[in-house]
């Protein structure tokens, strides 16, 4: 592996050397799995500490430009910085203040990762400023026009640097085992609002001249800006709403609970560190369900059921404000890390406010859908294991249910055996031990041990942490939930040929999800169309509901529902949703032509991320 010339012998202590050089790969505890795979950077050697961001926002050629200054921390005083970029045109580097440019090296491109960017230091080196300009293609950024935006009238930008695509807008340590602090000063079109993950102004700035202050150490991955027609509104003491004016009421109702939510986090695992916590409604085509960013959750406008039906998606973005940015993977192999704590977070959250049986609805949906994802990867598929090896990979093959669901549901096992008190108060210490810190799966498990296990056999023979976390499939000790409520969709399912006689009173949009996920699969037309009249799925404003739906159309042929679904695909971007419906289009050798026509059309309105995905399926049927 190429990346492991990067360490030279002598930074390697004696036995740690011995041991890797004598160990199988699975042996390599901590000091090697600490190597970031995907990143060109050596941070034990120099190290980026702080940045300071100077960018022009240019709707016309679709470029970020200007420059960016790092404060390094040289360690070895080694003559080089190595960052990463991708698709980055570099004008010029400067290192500590002196005008006469220092030379640079770009080098090869590598999938997925883009181009180390090699530049020439001193040992003493504190500052290297770098004048840059991103490509139209850049991607991380999209760039909407007008129309693809709620309010029609203007232009609208955002970043989406998670998981390796922070390079491709900023020249920098692109790995998750790296913090630093940034200050920005973004300069965009006067009418027009700049965000960013830091402290955000609640206001337009007439000049169009933002500055912007995240004073807590981040990962590269959380760096965000947003710049739109956007206003605010305030919903608690340090909470409130970004939107485009014509969705601001309508968001700010939907997420009325944030307060709440916050309230009830710190209640569970400590103090939120962050000032203010907001979140950012984006267009459409945002290609995520959500994303962490500190201070500001960049959220999905396709979560505003009009019934706060799924504002669980706040809590767990919020949850990532202590799992994930206070507490990071060190690596994407250790992705787990992340998303099953906040999902298992997310959880708690939820619990405490909406009451367990809500829990259980969310928790038997997941369970059903890991079950069936893992059946599709296969059960001794080694990406199945918590512990991931994604070396020469898009870290993006990491994101599946693997990381979220089976994570959660191991920490859940602990809790179930150790007892909800001691599981607690184990959660409340790691948050406070590795704040503003990034962690490998073996350092958890070792602190795991050594402060809540602490040889206990039982609860060792219990938990099977081994099976879980290096083991492929799902451990048989898995807590296997019951939701009371969703059996009543279960029941109605087997009747749903008599769709005028199911009693639907009250229920929510989880019943729904179950109740479509327990139709059989094959379903006469006339059924279809008895369903449809009845509870009118195909005008539904509701996405998630929508996504099922098109699905049972699709594989039933219900022709009546295709409008409706080029519809959906042409405007909303978000992975989870259009991902399975092209799939599903694509298994029909009837309708292939008409996925393809679709995608042709919606394509240019997608993110980078989902077009990626949506492209490497094309290629493949
Ligand atoms: N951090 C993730 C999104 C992500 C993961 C982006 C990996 C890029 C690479 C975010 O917190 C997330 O998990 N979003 C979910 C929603 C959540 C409620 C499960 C999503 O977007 O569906
Ligand atoms: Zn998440």
């Amino acid at each position: 592996m190429k990346r492991f010339l990067k360490f030279e012998i002598r930074q390697i202590p004696l036995l740690a050397l011995i041991l890797a050089l004598s160990c199988t790969d699975n042996d390599l505890k901590n000091n090697m799995s600490e190597i970031d795979k995907h990143s060109f950077a050596i941070p034990n050697e120099a190290k980026v500490t702080h940045l300071d961001l100077n960018l022009k926002v240019d709707f016309i050629t679709k470029t970020l430009s200007g420059y960016v200054d790092l404060l390094v921390e040289n360690k070895t005083h080694t003559k080089q910085l190595i960052l990463d970029s991708r698709d980055l045109t570099l004008e010029k580097i400067e290192i500590d203040g002196n005008s006469q440019p220092t030379e640079f090296k770009l080098g090869d491109t590598i999938k997925y990762l883009g181009q180390s960017l090699t530049i020439k230091i001193t040992p003493d080196t504190k500052k290297v400023r770098i004048y840059y300009r991103t490509s139209a293609q850049s991607s991380a950024i999209q760039w909407l026009d007008a129309s693809q935006t709620s309010g029609g009238k203007h232009p609208f930008m955002f970043t989406q640097s998670q998981a390796i695509l922070a390079r491709s807008w900023v020249p920098l340590q692109d790995g998750p085992g790296v913090k630093f602090t940034y200050n920005a000063t973004i300069t965009c079109p006067s009418n027009l609002m700049a965000l960013m993950s830091a402290e955000n102004d609640t206001a337009k700035h007439v000049d169009g001249i933002y500055h912007f202050k995240q004073a807590k150490p981040i990962p590269s991955y959380l760096m965000a800006l947003a710049v739109g027609d956007i206003a605010f509104k305030k919903l608690g003491d340090n909470c409130g709403i970004y939107a485009e004016p014509n969705m601001l009421e309508k968001a700010a109702w939907e997420f009325a609970d944030m307060g709440t939510m916050i309230k009830s986090a710190e209640g569970l695992y400590g103090k939120y560190l962050w000032g203010q916590y907001d979140v950012l409604v984006l267009p459409p085509s945002f290609p995520f369900g959500g994303m962490e960013n500190p201070c500001l959750t960049f959220a999905t406008p396709t979560v505003i059921a009009g019934d706060r039906s799924l504002v669980s998606l706040v809590a767990h973005e919020l949850a990532h404000s202590w799992s994930g940015n206070l507490v990071t993977n060190a690596t994407w192999d250790d992705f787990w890390l992340n998303e099953g704590f906040t999902v298992y977070f997310e959880h708690r959250i939820m619990e405490k406010i909406y009451g367990k049986l809500y829990v259980d609805m969310l928790c038997k949906l997941e369970l059903d859908e890991m079950k069936k994802e893992m059946s599709e990867m296969g059960d001794t598929n080694p990406d199945t294991k918590l512990k991931l090896k994604l070396a020469g990979r898009d870290p993006d093959e990491g994101v599946t249910d693997i990381a979220y669901i089976k994570g959660c549901f191991f920490l859940q096992t602990i809790e179930n055996t150790v007892g909800r008190e001691k599981w607690d108060q184990f959660v409340n210490t790691y948050f406070k031990t590795f704040a503003f810190k990034s962690i490998t799966t073996e350092r958890f498990l070792e602190y795991l041990n050594s402060e809540l296990i602490k040889g206990n056999k039982q609860w060792q023979e219990k938990i099977k942490i081994n099976e879980w976390v290096y083991g492929t499939g799902l451990p048989s000790n898995y807590p296997n939930i019951q939701s009371s409520e969703l059996h009543k969709s279960e029941r109605a399912a087997k009747e749903f040929t008599n769709p005028e006689k199911l009693d639907t009173k009250g229920w929510t949009t989880h019943h729904w999800l179950h109740f479509l996920r327990s139709l059989p699969k094959k379903i006469a037309l006339k059924d279809l169309e008895k369903l449809d009249a009845k509870f009118k799925f195909t005008q539904s404003g509701n996405c998630e509901i929508l996504c099922d739906w098109f699905q049972i159309a699709i594989v039933n042929h219900y022709e009546a529902a295709y409008k409706a679904l080029e519809k959906y695909l042409c405007t909303v971007g978000r992975r989870k949703f259009v991902e399975p419906l092209y799939e599903k289009l694509l298994t029909y050798p009837q309708i292939k032509a008409l996925a393809k026509d679709i995608y042709c059309k919606a394509r240019p309105s997608y993110h980078t991320v989902t077009r990626t995905t949506i492209d490497q399926m094309m290629e493949n049927k």
